[in-house]
């Protein structure tokens, strides 16, 4: 247990704000202990990973939970597929790593996302063409009041484009502490989105891989996206937009080149794109800014606070929805 310690290397923001207490947790009966622990009844607590998507803009004066609960376990398979039950503090991209390795395909496209595997279902992370939710069977996550472990079906989870039921009706209600993945040890490669098939072709590779795909989502990630350990940033700061198909006419008068993607409901739309037109790639005001590869992507250069990011990011959200009748909704948990 720490008290008064600065979150600053707890969040990938680099925000330096106190929290009153700190522990970290190894295991789910450490877990239960302490949330059953009549000294923590009433307290504020915030469960927290490696803090790749919280911002800071106040001193914590709750207890700070770090999820650190480790392991892989092979739990069943066939010849089709393996089922892993992971801990909720293995590191999100190390278990990608190994899963390549040992040829387990589904989140070969989710390389090098910061994070814990805990975090994962919260959001439902996402990136190139792939989500969480493919390969996720059920979370297993304990009450915070009672310390009970329920499982939860994907269908009871209600994934959503960064969306689930552990971030909106169950929000700070229970603490994920193993997923259960169903992987493929037949891969079905995912390539046509963004810049894969681009990246594969000119390093010449002709014999599709688990690793030469997660090589080349390493690579494009790395060419576009600050280094948290470099610059503070939380990756994608705002969702990308979903807006009426009759709205996206109307702004494709205005802005031919406006990129658009269509979904069941409507079209979405690259936040990052809008927030460039708006002017906003590139800004820097004091210790903040807009980085300068990626416009949906907010940094602090160091010394900069939560109040400055999210202030900055009003002033987008502001200037995004006079310029294109658009409201920003940010992808961040604001603590
Ligand atoms: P934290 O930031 O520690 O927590 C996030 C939220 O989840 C908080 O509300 C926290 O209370 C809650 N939480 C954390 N662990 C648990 C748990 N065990 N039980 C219950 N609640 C919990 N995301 C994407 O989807 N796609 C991307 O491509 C992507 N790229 C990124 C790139 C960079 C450079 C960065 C910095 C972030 C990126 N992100 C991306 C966001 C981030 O990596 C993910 O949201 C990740 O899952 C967060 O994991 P974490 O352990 O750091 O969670
Ligand atoms: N774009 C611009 N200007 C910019 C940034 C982007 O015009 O400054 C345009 C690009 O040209 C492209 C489009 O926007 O046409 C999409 O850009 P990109 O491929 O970089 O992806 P994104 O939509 O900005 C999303 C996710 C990322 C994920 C990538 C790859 C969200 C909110 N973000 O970003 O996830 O890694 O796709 O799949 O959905 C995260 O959630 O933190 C995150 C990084």
């Amino acid at each position: 247990m720490l008290a008064n310690v600065s979150l600053r290397p707890y969040n990938t923001f680099g925000i330096d704000v106190i929290a009153k207490n700190l522990v970290i947790v190894n295991s789910n009966i450490a877990l239960a202990g302490l949330l059953l622990d009549p000294n923590w009844f009433g307290i504020e607590k915030l469960i927290l990973g490696r803090g790749s998507n919280v911002l800071f803009s106040r001193d914590y004066e709750g207890l700070i939970i770090l999820i650190r609960i480790a392991g892989i376990t092979c739990t069943g398979q066939t010849e089709e597929d393996i089922t892993l039950r992971v801990g909720a503090g293995e590191d999100w991209h190390s278990f990608v790593l190994y899963c390549v390795e040992h040829g387990y395909a589904g989140v070969e496209n989710l390389s090098l996302i910061p994070g814990t595997v805990g975090a994962a279902p919260l959001q439902n992370i996402g990136a190139y063409g792939v989500e969480v939710k493919n390969v996720i069977e059920s979370v297993e996550a304990m009450n915070i009041e009672t310390g009970e472990v329920r499982f939860f079906s994907n269908a009871e989870c209600k994934f959503g484009y960064r969306e689930s039921i552990f971030k909106r009706e169950l929000k700070g209600q229970f603490v994920i502490t193993a997923v259960n993945f169903k992987l493929s040890k037949k891969p079905q490669f995912q390539t046509e989105y963004g810049d894969i098939r681009r990246v594969l072709e000119e390093k010449n590779i002709s014999k599709l891989s688990l690793k030469a795909i997660s090589d080349a989502v390493i690579q494009i990630r790395t060419s576009k996206l600050p280094d948290p350990s470099q610059i503070g940033n939380a990756g994608s700061f705002f969702k990308n937009p979903e807006i009426p198909i009759s709205q996206f006419e109307e702004l494709k008068v205005r802005f031919p080149n406006i990129p658009g993607y269509p979904m069941p409901n409507g079209i979405k739309v690259a936040a990052g794109w809008l927030i460039e037109q708006a002017g906003w790639k590139g800004f820097r005001s004091g210790e903040v800014g807009v980085h300068a590869k990626q416009a949906l992507v907010l940094v602090n250069y160091g010394g900069g606070t939560g109040i400055e990011i999210r202030q900055l990011s009003a002033q987008i959200q502001n200037s995004v929805s006079s310029k294109f009748g658009i409201q920003l909704t940010p992808e961040v948990n604001f603590i």
